[in-house]
């Protein structure tokens, strides 16, 4: 499969997904990116070889595989589940692609280490219905969902000129100014492009979300 991928061939999601256990497989129209539509993003965030591509919430490491595979790029997942990681390590292992998996945050990671970030709307758990959960081991709540938003923010805001940013389905909040749409299209689900053509002025956007995040608090 890894060879196919590299190749640009066409690998379906039910062939793909046999690499995870049936509970990881189950999850997957859900919450894990379409191969076809991580194939795309892959390729809108690794413009030059060697490009540094990080998946924010990688979850099993779906995309990070497809992109590792697919792509001249150095791929890393930040995942907050831990167990999560540990399915991510292994699926990546039987592909033999290199991956770096890290269990923790956004917070965890340094802007300018990337070229490019990927987000599968990775909040949206926190304020969608308690059944579309992936499971109950990590902190849910109206106020992490804003935390996060205003954790993105910051991360874009110190990133440097060039960074580009692909979401999948959205992110849940506003993109920091000083960076240009590129791009939006259909594929699976809605794919958009973000370049980051300036330093970022002001704080608008986190002002925004200030107000929910105490909101939230209280
Ligand atoms: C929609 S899934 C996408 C998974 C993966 N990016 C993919 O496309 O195959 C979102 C993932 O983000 C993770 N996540 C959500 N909030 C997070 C946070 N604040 N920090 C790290 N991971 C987070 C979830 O646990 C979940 O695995």
């Amino acid at each position: 499969m890894r060879d196919a991928l590299r190749s640009g061939a066409l690998v379906d999601d039910r062939t793909f997904d046999c690499v995870y256990p049936i509970a990881v497989r189950l999850a997957s129209p859900m919450h894990w990116t379409p191969v076809q539509a991580a194939v795309r993003a892959a390729k809108l965030l690794a413009v030059r070889p060697g490009a540094r591509i990080l998946d924010v919430g990688s979850g099993v490491g779906k995309f990070c595989i497809v992109a590792a595979a697919s792509v001249d790029a150095r791929v890393a997942g930040v995942e907050h589940r831990g167990h999560l990681v540990d399915i991510g390590r292994r699926a990546a292992s039987a592909f033999g692609v290199d991956v770096s998996f890290t269990t923790g945050t956004l917070e965890d990671c340094d802007p300018l280490d990337v070229d490019g970030v990927y987000f599968f709307n990775p909040f949206a758990e926190n304020i969608c219905s308690p059944g579309d959960r992936i499971d109950g081991t990590v902190e849910l709540s109206e106020a992490r969902f804003v935390r996060d938003i205003l954790a993105v923010q910051r991360f874009l805001r110190a990133a440097r000129v060039g960074t580009r940013v692909v979401t999948y389905c959205g992110l849940g909040g506003a993109i920091p100014n000083g960076y240009v749409r590129q791009l939006a299209e259909p594929c699976a689900g809605r794919i958009e492009l973000w370049v980051k053509t300036r330093h970022c002025a002001g704080v608008e956007a986190e002002e925004l979300f200030a107000d929910l995040a105490e909101a939230g608090a209280s």
